[in-house]
C-alpha cells in the first residue's frame, strides 16, 4: 500500500463513464481527501477491500440502467458497510440493485432545476435546511420511481421525485442530480459532508503531507541512483525537477532541449531558474539549428509534429549520455510529469480506439529502449495540485501560473512551412499579446492565449505606402482541462489595442484577426 493510503483516509470513485466523474474528485480532494477513481468493471471486491476506502461514490454515466448488461456496481459493496452516495447514474444502479425502480422518462431534467427539501439528514446537514428551495444541475433521461426498503425522499423536484435519498441506516445516499459541477451551487459541501460527515474523513490530505510522502518516496526508490529529468519550461516538468532536487539533490540531471521552437525569453527563464536559482545540474543543449533545418520544407502538421517529437527524442537520448559519463554508468532513473488524468483508465463503452485527432508531443515521452526506470511523483495529482504543490515548494508564482504551452511549440502556431524570419515576427506579436493581456489583468482568467502566424499575406497601406505583409491571428480561450474550450470575449477596445500594438510594432505583420471558435469544432492550437 502506497503512503497515501496508509496514512490518510481515502474514497473510492467507481466510474460509469460520466464526462465529470473528474470533477467529483476534485471536489473530494479539496475538501482535503484523497481519492482514486476506478472503471466499475475493475471493482473487484477484493482489490475494493484492500483499498479499504471510508467511503463509495458511484458517479453519472451515459447508458441507461434500463438498457440489456447496464453497467452495474459489485454487489459487494453494498455489504460490506461502507457509507455509499450514488450521483445520477450511480443513484439509479444503486436503486435498482438494492431492489427499487427505475422507469425511463417523459420527465426528463437537463440543466438548471430546484428541488425543495423535504427531510433531514446527514448529507444536507448545515447545507441545505428542510422546506429549502434550492439550485441544483440535473441531466437526466430516466429517474428513480420506487425507492428500495430503507430509504425515504430528501428532496425533490418537479421531474425527479426522488432526486435525493437517503437510507440513514446504511448510509446509503443518492442524488438525482450532480452535485460535482459548480452548477449546483452547494454541492460541493453536500460532498464534504459525506466525506466529512458520514464517512469520518479528517480531511488531512494537504500538499504539505503530500510534499513530505513523495520525498520520502522517491528516497526509497531511487537510493543512490541518478536521475534525468527534461525540462519543458511548463509547470509539470518544472514541479517534478524541483520536488525530486529536493528529495535527492545532485543525484538529479535536468536536460532542457532548446528546439529554437520556444517564445522570446523562456530558454533563458529556464535556465535562470533551475541552473542559476535551484542551484540544479542542467544540461542546456541548443539544438535549433537542427530543429529548423529538420523541418525545411515540411508544412503538413502531423508530419511536422512527428518529425519534431523524433528529433526530440534524438537529442534527449544524446544528452541523457552525458549524464554520469565521469562514472560510466550513466542515468538509471527517468522523472517524468505524468499527471493523474493521463493515468485514469477511461470506461469505454463504444470500444475500439478513438481517432487521433493529434499525435501529442511530450518532453516526456521518450522510448522504452533508453531502459530507464520511470519516476513519476505527480502520478496522483490534478493539474491545479501540481500548481498547489509547486507554490508549497515555494517556485515563483508566474512560473506556477503560466498557461499551458505545447511540446512542439511554435512550430503548430505558424501553419505551413516554418522558417527563422517567421518565428522572430511570432515571437514578436505573441509577447505584445501577451504583455496586454497582463496588463488589462487578464491572464489568470484565460486558460491559454496565443499569437498564430498565419501563411497569408494581404494589402494593407501604412502612411502613404502599400504595405503586402503576413495576417496574425489572437486566440485565447477559457478551458478547466484543454478538453473543451471557449473562446474568451475580449471587449473591442481591447482587441483594438492589440491589434494597433502589433501591426505597429511587429514589421512583417499588416493585419490582426481574432479567432472565435470554440472547441469543438476547433482545437485550441491551429495545428
Ligand atoms: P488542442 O490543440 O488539441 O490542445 O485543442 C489541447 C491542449 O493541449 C496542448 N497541446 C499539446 N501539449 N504536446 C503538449 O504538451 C502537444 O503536442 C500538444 N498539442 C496541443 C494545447 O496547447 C492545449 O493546451
Amino acid at each position: 500500500m502506497t503512503a497515501i493510503l496508509e496514512r490518510h483516509d481515502h474514497i473510492l470513485i467507481l466510474d460509469f463513464g460520466s464526462q465529470v466523474t473528474q470533477l467529483i474528485a476534485r471536489r473530494v480532494r479539496e475538501s482535503g481527501v484523497y481519492c482514486e477513481i476506478w472503471p466499475f468493471n475493475h471493482a473487484d471486491m477484493d482489490k475494493v477491500k484492500k483499498f479499504d476506502p471510508k467511503g463509495i461514490i458511484l458517479s453519472g454515466g451515459p447508458c441507461s440502467v434500463l438498457q440489456k448488461d447496464a453497467p452495474a456496481p459489485p454487489q459487494g459493496i453494498f455489504e460490506i458497510g461502507v457509507p455509499i452516495f450514488g450521483i445520477c447514474y450511480g443513484q439509479q444502479a444503486m436503486v435498482k440493485q438494492l431492489g427499487g425502480v427505475v422507469e425511463s422518462g417523459k420527465s426528463r431534467e437537463f440543466g438548471r432545476a430546484f428541488v425543495d427539501v423535504t427531510a433531514h439528514s446527514d448529507i444536507t446537514c448545515g447545507v441545505w435546511d428542510e422546506g429549502a428551495h434550492e439550485q441544483v444541475w440535473m441531466s437526466h433521461g430516466d429517474h428513480v420511481s420506487s425507492l428500495p426498503d430503507g430509504f425515504e425522499v430528501v428532496a425533490k423536484s418537479e421531474g425527479a421525485p426522488f432526486a435525493f435519498i437517503a437510507d440513514h441506516k446504511r448510509h446509503f445516499y443518492g442524488v438525482q442530480f450532480h452535485p460535482e459541477v459548480v452548477h449546483t451551487p452547494h454541492g460541493k459541501d453536500l460532498l464534504k459532508n459525506f466525506t466529512h460527515n458520514v464517512c469520518g474523513c479528517k480531511g488531512d490530505w494537504t500538499m504539505a503531507a503530500f510534499r513530505a510522502e513523495s520525498i520520502a518516496k522517491i528516497r526509497e526508490q531511487v537510493g543512490d541512483g541518478k536521475v534525468i529529468c527534461g525540462l519543458s519550461g511548463g509547470v509539470d516538468s518544472s514541479v517534478t525537477a524541483v520536488l525530486l532536487h529536493e528529495a535527492i539533490g545532485d543525484q538529479l540531471t535536468c536536460i532542457y532541449v532548446d528546439t529554437g521552437l520556444m517564445r522570446t525569453g523562456e530558454s533563458q527563464q529556464v535556465v535562470d531558474l533551475f541552473r542559476n536559482h535551484y542551484n540544479i545540474p542542467l544540461i542546456h543543449e541548443d539544438a535549433s539549428e537542427r530543429f529548423l533545418g529538420g523541418l525545411d520544407g515540411i508544412s503538413e502538421p502531423e508530419m511536422k509534429r512527428k518529425l519534431i517529437g523524433q528529433m526530440f527524442i534524438d537529442v534527449f537520448e544524446e544528452c541523457s549520455k552525458r549524464v554520469g559519463e565521469d562514472d560510466g554508468i550513466g542515468a538509471d532513473f527517468l522523472a517524468q510529469g505524468t499527471l493523474y488524468p493521463d493515468v485514469i483508465e477511461s470506461v469505454s463503452f463504444i470500444g475500439g480506439p478513438s481517432v487521433t485527432i493529434k499525435s501529442h508531443h511530450n518532453v516526456g515521452g521518450l522510448p522504452e529502449y533508453m531502459k530507464l526506470e520511470l519516476v513519476e511523483p505527480m502520478r496522483e495529482l490534478f493539474k491545479d495540485e501540481v500548481r498547489a504543490l509547486g507554490r508549497e515548494l515555494g517556485m515563483p508564482e508566474d512560473f506556477i501560473g503560466r498557461h499551458p504551452f505545447p511540446g512542439p511549440g511554435l512550430a503548430i502556431r505558424i501553419p505551413g512551412e516554418i522558417t527563422q524570419e517567421k518565428i522572430d515576427i511570432l515571437r514578436k506579436a505573441d509577447v505584445i499579446y501577451l504583455d496586454e493581456i497582463r496588463k488589462a489583468g487578464l491572464y489568470d482568467e484565460i486558460w491559454q492565449a496565443f499569437a498564430v502566424l498565419l501563411p497569408v499575406k494581404t494589402v494593407g497601406v501604412m502612411g502613404d505606402a502599400r504595405t503586402y505583409e503576413y495576417v496574425c491571428a489572437v486566440r485565447a480561450v477559457t478551458s478547466t482541462d484543454g478538453m473543451t474550450a471557449d473562446f474568451y470575449p475580449f471587449s473591442h477596445e481591447f482587441l483594438g489595442k492589440v491589434s494597433t500594438r502589433i501591426i505597429n510594432e511587429v514589421q512583417g505583420i499588416n493585419r490582426v484577426v481574432y479567432d472565435i471558435t470554440s472547441k469543438p469544432p476547433g482545437t485550441i492550437e491551429w495545428e
